[in-house]
């Protein structure tokens, strides 16, 4: 187990840092060294602090597991998983408590910007000040999705769940397929230097303990044709489709194929079908 702690003794929170609901461009950029990273258990870890304030503490667990705490922080992230980014399918699982503004998100970070499929989050939804781009269905749940312009040409693709869970499987193929079919593909995915179940606190105090592994490939015969390549289409699902705006099909889908009424499932990519 390794344990890494920051103190510092800024006797309050800059107003700054409470007005804005995260950290400011340029503080970002600093995310470029993260104050520790490296192999834990065969998993990839970042901690980053900004160092404004307050007292971070992240220690890595067996395998996959790691925890967080933090008071009175000004921006942190923390988290296990991959130093690559892949389309891989990411099981998470654990807890975090926080009473103010943290993110709980599959994470990609590169010089040119940003990746958040969030999967829990605090007080403030980053897409209410975002431009829209739509929402998808995967694993479960619709997701908002939108771009959030930092300034300075740093650039983060959200998707924001809108059933939180702090458990669970992300496809994340869906959400990268889905943004490329948005035009969001300003940012190549192989440019990002990490991917991990990032837990992060920003103006706020709190905790959080999470398990993070990749899904085994599912054993179910249904979601494992080796030889299909046709993507799924409008029709033959039983139960219920997927809901306006929602994915219907794609190569690699294996939600609904069809949708509620009066929306039907039209194709906007080989990979994106969506309920229209
Ligand atoms: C983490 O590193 C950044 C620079 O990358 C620095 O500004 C910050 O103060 C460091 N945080 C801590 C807690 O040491
Ligand atoms: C934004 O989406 C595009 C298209 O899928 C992806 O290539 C890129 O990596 C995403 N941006 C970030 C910062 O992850
Ligand atoms: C991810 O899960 C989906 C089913 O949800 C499956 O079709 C796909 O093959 C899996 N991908 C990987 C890389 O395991």
């Amino acid at each position: 187990m390794f344990s890494f702690s920051t103190a510092f003794f800024a006797s309050t929170l800059a107003a700054g840092i409470l007005a804005s609901p995260a950290a400011a461009p340029s503080a970002l950029t600093k995310r470029n060294t993260p104050n520790s990273s490296g192999t834990n258990n065969g998993f990839f870890y970042q901690f980053w602090d900004d160092g404004s304030s307050g007292t971070t503490t992240y220690t890595n667990g067996p395998a996959g597991e790691y925890s967080v705490n933090w008071q009175n922080v000004g921006d942190f992230t923390a988290g296990k998983g991959w130093s690559q980014a892949e389309p891989r399918n990411i099981s998470f699982s654990g807890s975090v408590n926080c009473g103010g503004n943290f993110y709980l998100a599959v994470y990609t970070w590169s010089t040119q910007g940003e990746n958040y499929i969030l999967e829990d989050y605090g007080t403030y939804n980053p897409c209410s000040g975002g431009t829209s781009k739509g929402s998808l269905y995967s694993d479960g749940s619709e997701y908002q999705v939108c771009l959030v312009d930092r300034g300075n040409n740093y650039l983060q693709n959200w998707s924001v769940r809108q059933n939180k869970r702090t458990s669970g499987t992300v496809t994340t193929a869906n959400h990268y397929n889905y943004y490329q079919s948005q035009g969001m593909n300003h940012n190549p995915l192989s440019s990002a230097v990490y991917q991990i179940v990032s837990t992060e606190g920003y103006g706020s105090s709190g905790s959080a303990d999470i398990t993070v592994s990749e899904a085994s490939p599912s054993t179910s015969s249904s979601a494992s044709t080796t030889s299909s390549t046709s993507p799924a289409t409008t029709s033959s699902s039983s139960g219920t489709g997927a809901s306006q705006w929602g994915q219907c099909g794609g190569i690699g889908w294996n939600g609904p194929t069809t949708c509620v009424s009066p929306y039907t499932c039209q194709q906007i990519n080989p990979y994106y079908y969506q309920c229209l």
